[in-house]
């Protein structure tokens, strides 16, 4: 019996415990509070953690259990956009809105999203982030102040802030809303810009480094910025007209210009290029190059030049030059021969360097 006293005491204690827990650090955002008091979507939240979603912790949605309900409403929303009404009237301050439809179960849904969009907005948990404009939002949520109020058919929304910035971004995101409701998944595919920061155009071609060939944009805010540091290999077998610029070597032009101005910050890069196959000849000098192709000189001699200043180091594979009739003599003086394709790959490879054919 008083085992069994004692075992029923730990029992409680640790359910207290384990209620405490889950009221001051419940998973995901609802911490116990959400709009209809645990409703839809918030009560299963509960029992769930942000990695059972998919998505370790850091993740976009790291410790959001609302996310997946808020998409799939999100889903319904944009699927049903054509049974959706919407006004805005623009206040000073921000916005004044109507969203309604005559279809119970959509009306039914516009409300659900617009309260717990509302309440992201309260508790600064952001959704939609890898949108500039509503990364915005989320940012200044402290300023943001939002009221709806549920119609028969609808909600109405009046959102504000005293701070001007702000004002503008409310404006912004409720004409995004109303894109959404005009035209469904298109507009939810495309970025909305924060306003005044519309994406400046990307600059106009330039040739930051090799003059006249391999024309780069820059794009500083974009993705993968090229890297201090990197080590590239280009295995260039690409042949072409005897008597133009060979397209594979103005693509190493252009790698170098995009490493010395096409991201943000110049890039210091090694590249080497190994010439071998249908490329061999690429590298013969004047003499050698017209001789063998009956033209007027060797119209790659001019960029080779460039990449060797720009400090490329160009090597061609010894085994093909001799196979096809040349000899190192014939190669330009910039050019290496090294003893062969191969030996050149393996072992810049075993240095670093990235390797990247080019035969097309
Ligand atoms: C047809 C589809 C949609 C409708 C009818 C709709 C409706 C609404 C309404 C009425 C509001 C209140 C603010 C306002 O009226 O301007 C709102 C706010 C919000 N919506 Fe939606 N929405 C839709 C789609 C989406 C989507 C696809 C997302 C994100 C993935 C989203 C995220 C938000 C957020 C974050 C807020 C609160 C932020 C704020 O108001 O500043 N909505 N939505």
């Amino acid at each position: 019996m008083k085992r069994h006293t004692t075992y029923l005491l730990t029992l409680t204690l640790v359910m207290l415990a384990t209620a405490s827990t889950f009221a001051q650090n419940g998973p995901g955002f609802g911490r116990g509070r959400g709009p209809g008091g645990g409703g839809p979507g918030f009560g299963r939240g509960m029992g769930r953690g942000a990695q059972q979603h998919g998505q370790g912790p850091g993740g976009e949605h790291a410790g959001d259990d609302r996310h997946e309900e808020d998409h799939v409403v999100f889903q319904f929303l944009l699927e049903n956009h054509k049974k959706i009404k919407r006004t805005v009237k623009e206040l000073p301050n921000g916005v004044e809105t109507l969203t309604e439809s005559d279809v119970p179960e959509i009306a039914a849904k516009i409300k659900e999203h617009v309260e717990w969009m509302e309440y992201r907005v309260e508790n600064t948990n952001p959704i939609r982030m890898r949108d500039p404009l509503f990364a915005e939002i989320f940012k200044h949520t402290d300023k943001i102040k939002m009221v709806h109020e549920d119609t028969d058919n609808g909600v109405k929304v009046i959102e504000t802030s005293d701070d001007p910035y702000v004002a503008t971004l409310i404006q912004a995101h409720a004409k995004a809303v109303s894109g959404f409701v005009e035209r469904g998944f298109a507009e939810a595919m495309k970025n909305h810009p924060v306003p005044g920061k519309e994406m400046t155009k990307p600059s106009e071609p330039s040739h930051p480094i090799i003059a006249n060939y391999g024309a780069v944009v820059k794009l500083a805010n974009a993705a993968q910025q090229p890297r201090p540091g990197t080590k590239l290999l280009v295995d260039l077998t690409k042949g072409g007209d005897a008597d133009k610029l060979n397209s594979g070597l103005e693509k190493v032009a252009r790698y170098l210009n995009i490493y010395a101005g096409g991201g943000a910050e110049p890039a210091d890069a090694q590249i080497a290029v190994v010439f071998h196959g249908d490329a061999t000849q690429l590298v013969l000098n004047a003499d050698a190059y017209s001789a063998m192709f009956k033209t007027e000189g060797n119209p790659n001699l001019d960029l080779l030049h460039q990449l060797h200043e720009a400090g490329v180091e160009l090597y061609v594979c010894g085994q093909s030059l001799i196979s096809k009739g040349s000899q190192p003599d014939d190669v330009a003086v910039f050019v290496d021969t090294a003893v062969s394709a191969l030996t050149a790959v393996v072992n810049l490879q075993a240095d670093g360097y990235a390797y990247l054919p080019m035969a097309k």
